[in-house]
């Protein structure tokens, strides 16, 4: 089992919203690896709401219709499912349920994409929906129309009907951006940021695993608070006793960064050297050089204050190496 560092402060947050009545939706935002999809699972665990967790990763829907839906099992597994859910105290389902029938009348246009899911959620506890990953919907065959017709869906759960909690988690804030803008939702939805664990809790864990005070605080220096890259450096630690990984963990990214450099101009590389020493307000920047260090995971966008910074603590070491 995986340790599960302290994200007290965002849970606090998150069981306040869920405790008062649905009535926006709510984006959960956050560099890549930042621990967004491991904190909403922490809090489908602790909550005793009925939580729908989809996630676009694992799925691909390609139609409206497949969109939060998954078809009724047969049924011995739907007792296997049942014993399996009550055994581990679980509350949490990879999809609304509905009848395979149901899916197909929907499919072929006879039934509203969404309004069985109304009836469906209105016959759970108090339930939460979970979109994760929500990007890769960019990828699939949902257009621009469908996703507007999504999010609506999801304005009418929370601030018309108030039946359901809805939770939309990312790292592609361009995309949040866009969505938020084109199925105008400003007024019908909150921002959660959910960054780099705080630096007492990754001392005492990476002590817990035996580092020495002194190693403890360069792996911070270098990997700061991002429990992917922290993970990474424990595992080395655990097979080699030592921090050696840390190097090539920026090297790595730096002779990465490197190459795409020599495919593009000097604005790029007075732009990321900029990025390596702190925080870009999005005004001074062309959207297209935006959208290049986004792409490729040199920066993060924040919308909600309209920053840019290095995608992580690794990256600025690498764009300070330059
Ligand atoms: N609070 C935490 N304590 C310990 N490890 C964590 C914590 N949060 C995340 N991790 C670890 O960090 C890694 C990345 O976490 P996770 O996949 O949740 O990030 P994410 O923000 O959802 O990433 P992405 O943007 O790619 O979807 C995982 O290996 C996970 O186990
Ligand atoms: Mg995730």
């Amino acid at each position: 089992m995986l340790k599960f560092i302290n994200r007290e402060a965002e849970l606090w947050q998150l069981s306040n919203i869920l405790n008062a009545p649905p009535n926006f939706v709510l984006f959960v935002y956050g560099p890549k690896s930042s621990g967004k999809s491991t904190l909403m699972m922490k809090l489908a665990t602790q909550i005793k709401n009925d939580v729908i967790l989809y996630d676009f990763r694992a799925k691909s829907p390609t139609e409206l219709h497949e969109i939060l839906t998954v078809p009724r099992p047969g049924f011995s597994e739907r007792v296997r499912h049942y014993f399996r859910k009550k055994l581990r105290h679980s509350n949490v389902e990879d999809g609304i349920v509905l009848h395979p029938n149901q899916i197909k009348m929907m499919a072929e246009g006879k039934l509203d994409p969404f309004a069985p899911l109304v009836n469906k959620l209105k016959g759970l506890k108090r339930p939460v929906l979970i979109l994760d990953e929500i990007q890769n919907l960019k990828y699939s065959g949902i257009d621009t129309k469908d996703l507007a017709q999504l999010l609506n869906f999801l304005v009418t759960l929370t601030k018309r009907l108030h039946i359901a909690h809805a939770i939309i988690v990312t790292s592609d804030c361009l995309f949040i951006d866009e969505i938020v803008k084109q199925a105008g939702l400003e007024e019908a939805s909150e921002f959660m940021y959910v960054g780099d664990l705080p630096k007492t809790n990754i001392l005492e864990w990476l002590q817990e695993e035996g580092m020495n005070e002194v190693k403890a605080k360069k792996v911070f220096s270098v990997v700061g608070g991002r429990p992917f890259d922290l993970w990474i450096s424990i595992q080395h630690f655990r097979s080699t006793g030592g921090i050696g990984v840390l190097e090539s963990l920026v090297k790595r990214k730096m002779s990465r960064v490197k190459f795409l450099l020599k495919s593009v101009g000097a604005k790029e590389f007075r732009f990321v050297k900029k990025l390596s020493r702190e925080a870009i307000s999005v005004d001074e920047v062309h959207p297209k050089l935006l959208k290049w260090a986004i792409d490729n995971e040199i920066a993060f966008f924040d919308p909600v204050n309209g920053e840019i910074y290095a995608i992580s603590h690794t990256m600025k070491r690498a764009l300070e190496l330059l």
